[in-house]
């Protein structure tokens, strides 16, 4: 089950990037200063039908920016029948689901986007309760599986599945968005397993599951096997916003690298495989040799910090490999509980195992977290390691965007979660490959860091003039989001 570290805390203490500086002493003045710098998006005017399994390599991409809600929570514009909306971005599940006017809920009564009408409703058979881990508690979403043309990126799928919900109580459904959208694979999916459940009649092989993906699966799924884009993938690269306003801008592009990259400086690395004593899916019985993919993971070769590699896990589940799944829709970074204590530890010696507070440290020392991936280090730019403990005090920063999660399991084998800071400091490629064949196209993941080399003088510097300036350089503490299906 999913894990809930008492290390997130639920409120947020929100400060201002250092280039707008001034002090800030009521939170209120900090929201109303953040509201303005957040980032909005703008609907792709483009829309490029995609075909059902045309099976052409085809010459289709599209691009589109990204909604942010205090670097916590990002979305993507997406029109799914006659409403524009926005979907948080989530490639640690598979299934896109928007709340529907049917639903009272207490957060559905406080979205302010536009929710689907579930006059439009086109039922695609039975119904589906989605479980998170995105509070202490968890969350789910049920409803009616409908269809409905969907697009993003300027691309357009018709009779796409989703679920169109009627109840929730998950933080998705606030802050300038209206659901959540998997990228995950279609393995992972619900939508599609119900939709394939109610029209073969619950079938007790994968064969109808597998073929059944490329009408049924999930959206990005169904995009990489039309045949219409130029390569089976998309990209994503998330924005710092509160830190960092001149930064990168945040995008999701399908089909290819986003523009000026250059495919050659990736490190790309296979996604880890599921079988079915994995908590994998059976194979088909065309196909009996294939295994299949679950989840956005790879292996990793070790973590750093500060130069040093950090000792294995000595946890049950930490002979399943390390590995790292890779999600967007988890806040913080985490690891296995005792190498988690390590690091902080670590980061200050006054840390006690298993303490319910992150421990601070210095502003002015950041410190470097890294992974080693397909033999290359790819730091989380210590931007995103460390949170100011207190508005107007730039002397002294918490370790809060690093937290313990679950021993590995089946199903969910990997033993750290990369989540925003790493998005924020890499640009992470996922090709999705052959969905039917993996053997004959795997699926992998590529890697480009976008850290500074000088980003420790970078935050060494910020620290100096924000000490200077009333003590503000910006930071958002991490609130206990993550969007891991359960
Ligand atoms: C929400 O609507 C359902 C019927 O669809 C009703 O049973 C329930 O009482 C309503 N809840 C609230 C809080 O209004
Ligand atoms: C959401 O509802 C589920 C019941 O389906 C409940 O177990 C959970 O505590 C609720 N979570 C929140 C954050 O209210
Ligand atoms: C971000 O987008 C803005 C507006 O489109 C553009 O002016 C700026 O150059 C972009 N920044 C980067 C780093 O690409
Ligand atoms: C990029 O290069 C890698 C390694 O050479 C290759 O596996 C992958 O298919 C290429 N991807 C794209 C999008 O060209
Ligand atoms: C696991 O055990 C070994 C041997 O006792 C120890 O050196 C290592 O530090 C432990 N790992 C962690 C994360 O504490
Ligand atoms: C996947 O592989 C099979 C078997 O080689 C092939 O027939 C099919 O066209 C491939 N699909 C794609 C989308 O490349």
């Amino acid at each position: 089950m999913a894990s809930f570290s008492t290390l997130c805390i639920s409120v947020l203490v929100l400060l201002l990037d250092l280039n707008f500086a001034s002090p800030v002493n009521s939170p209120e003045r900090a929201v109303s200063a953040l509201a303005q710098a957040k980032r909005s998006f703008d609907l792709p005017i483009r829309r490029t039908a995609l075909s059902e399994g045309s099976w052409k390599r085809g010459t289709d991409s599209g691009s589109t920016g990204l909604g942010d809600f205090l670097d916590l929570f990002y979305m993507v514009p997406i029109t799914i029948g006659e409403i524009e909306t926005a979907v948080i971005l989530d490639t640690g599940s598979s299934d896109l689901w928007v709340v529907s006017d049917a639903c009272n809920s207490t957060v559905c009564e406080n979205t302010n986007m536009p929710p689907y009408p579930s006059a439009d409703i086109k039922p695609a058979g039975g119904s589906v309760t989605l479980l998170y881990g995105d509070s202490s508690t968890g969350t789910h979403a049920s409803g009616p599986v409908a269809q409905d043309v969907a697009a993003i990126a300027g691309l357009s799928m018709s009779q796409q599945p989703f679920a169109a919900i009627s109840d929730t109580n998950s933080t998705a459904v606030m802050h300038g968005s209206n659901g959540i959208f998997g990228l995950g694979f279609p393995s992972g999916s619900q939508v599609q397993a119900t939709v394939i459940d109610a029209r073969f009649n619950n079938p007790s092989t994968t064969d109808d599951f597998i073929l059944g993906t490329v009408d049924d699966g999930p959206l990005l799924s169904r995009f990489a096997m039309s045949g219409s884009l130029e390569q089976p993938m998309f990209s994503v690269m998330l924005q710092r916003d509160i830190i960092d306003v001149s930064g990168s801008n945040g995008s999701l592009t399908v089909g290819k690298l986003p523009d000026g990259i250059d495919n050659s400086s990736l490190t790309w690395v296979p996604v880890r495989l599921y079988g079915p004593a994995d908590g994998g899916l059976n194979p088909p019985q065309f196909a009996p040799d294939e295994i299949y993919p679950f989840r956005w993971e790879v292996p990793i070769e070790g973590v750093i910090l500060d130069g040093q590699v950090l000792p294995a896990s000595n946890l049950s589940g930490s002979n399943s490999g390390l590995s790292a799944l890779l999600d967007t829709g988890n806040s913080v970074i985490r690891g296995p509980n005792d190498v988690v204590d390590y690091v902080l530890t670590q980061v200050s010696s006054a840390f006690a195992d298993n303490s319910d507070a992150a421990p601070t440290f210095p502003c002015s020392a950041p410190h470097d977290l890294a992974f080693q991936i397909g033999g290359k280090t790819f730091p989380v730019d210590p931007r995103d390691f460390m949170s100011q403990n207190t508005p107007g005090d730039a002397s002294t920063c918490v370790a809060d965007h690093v937290v313990a999660t679950d021993p590995p399991r089946p199903g969910a084998l990997f033993s750290w979660s990369l989540g925003d800071p790493f998005f924020k400091s890499n640009l992470v490629a996922f090709y999705y490959g052959n969905l039917t064949y993996p053997s004959v196209d795997p699926p992998r993941i590529g890697f480009l860091s976008m850290v500074p080399v000088n980003a420790n003088s970078i935050v060494q510097s910020d620290v100096a003039q924000a000490q200077a300036n009333g003590g503000m350089f910006g930071s958002a503490h991490p609130i206990c989001f993550e969007l891991d299906d359960l």
